[in-house]
């Protein structure tokens, strides 16, 4: 018999502290930065975003990556024994050794799993739960976590006024657990892409093997993220519209058809975009990011996880998830919940 992945539980969960359009525009003045709440408003459609205090054990990546984790395994009705695998996408990680993954698998004492990160920055968490159904359609594993979390505020320049402004810290988490091939309520298509000659339009010069942080590096704030907006948000909004229709063509479903869409949350003015370029309704959008502004991975499943507690996403729809992030990566996931 063949297998099917299916998303049984979800979750998310962030800092405490919010940091509000004016709370930052008033930081940022602090270090001669110009900016205003309005601006930042009206070019992003951001009110707020969350930040961690990674001082606090409980707010570090893998601890809300733990919570969301924690909320998903409920709903579901599973236990962490239960878990053979966990993906944990992310591209701000506790430690660069070991991996988020397995910090995470302490925490939640996830003990019969196997587990890694996958790097594809905002697109994580797509790639994640299609690496998930792979895993599942080959038989190898029955139940697995799947987790989007990132601290950017860590990496975020916050004397670059062209950046600082968009991130937010956030965790959002699955459970994906093998049904019949046949299950009304499943995976039904998916699309993966990446274009690496984009990658300086968006990356981390210092830290990584390449480039070590000296004293003069961190001085020019090279371990922070460095981000050529202006030209992403055209790639963004082709790539988005581009995998969005490649994933319902292979499923030969009509866009109407959908009930939500699901966009990576990066910039409200990307989304609308969009889906004014797939003519889709803008009130069939889920959008959250006036509150938490754009958590990377874990913008996807936190928006999903908000509209499937509220009520908005009921089981049987049908729901398309699309993302685009540094590297740059891309990718979308149709599904029926
Ligand atoms: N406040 C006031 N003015 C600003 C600010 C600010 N915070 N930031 C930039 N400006 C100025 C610029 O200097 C520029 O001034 P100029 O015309 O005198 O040169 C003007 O505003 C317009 O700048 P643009 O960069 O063209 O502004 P834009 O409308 O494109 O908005 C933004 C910038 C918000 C960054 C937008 O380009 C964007 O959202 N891009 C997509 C970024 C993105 O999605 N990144 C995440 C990738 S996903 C991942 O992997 C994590």
């Amino acid at each position: 018999m063949g297998y099917a992945a299916r998303i049984t539980g979800i979750g998310s969960a962030f800092p405490e502290k919010h940091l509000s359009n004016e709370e930052l525009t008033r930081m940022l003045a602090h270090h001669d930065v110009e900016t205003s709440e309005k601006w930042i408003l009206d070019r992003t459609g951001i009110r707020e975003r969350r930040v961690a205090n990674v001082e606090n054990e409980a707010e570090t990546n893998s601890s809300l990556g733990a919570r969301a984790a924690r909320k998903a395994l409920k709903m579901a009705g599973r236990k962490a024994d239960d878990i053979d695998q966990i993906i944990y996408a992310t591209c701000s990680p506790d430690t660069l050794l070991p991996s988020t993954a397995c910090w995470l698998q302490k925490k939640i004492g996830a003990s019969n799993a196997w587990a890694m990160d996958i790097n594809a920055a905002c697109s994580g968490f797509i790639y994640g739960l299609v690496t998930a159904q792979q895993f599942i359609l080959s038989g190898q594993a029955r139940t697995i976590l799947v987790v989007g979390g990132e601290v950017l505020s860590q990496i975020t320049n916050w004397s670059d006024r062209s950046s600082c402004i968009i991130f937010g810290d956030g965790a959002g988490a699955v459970i994906v657990e093998r049904v019949p091939a046949g299950s009304r309520q499943r995976i039904l298509s998916s699309h993966l892409t990446s274009n690496g000659s984009l990658s300086m339009l968006f990356y981390v010069p210092a830290g990584g093997s390449n480039l070590e942080v000296t004293p003069e590096r961190y001085a020019k704030n090279l371990h922070k993220m460095r981000m050529n907006g202006r030209e992403i948000f055209k790639v963004a909004v082709r790539t988005l519209t581009e995998c969005a229709l490649r994933t319902l063509e292979k499923r030969r479903l009509s866009i109407e058809r959908l009930d939500w869409f699901v966009p990576h949350q990066a910039n409200l003015r990307i989304i609308e975009a969009v889906a004014n370029r797939l003519a889709f309704p803008m009130d069939r959008v889920l959008v959250n990011l006036e509150r938490y502004g754009n958590t990377s991975a874990a913008t996807i499943p936190s928006a999903l996880d908000e509209a499937v507690r509220d009520g908005r996403i009921r089981e049987g729809q049908t729901i398309l998830l699309d993302a685009f992030g540094a590297g740059l990566t891309a990718g979308a996931v149709l599904l029926r919940w």
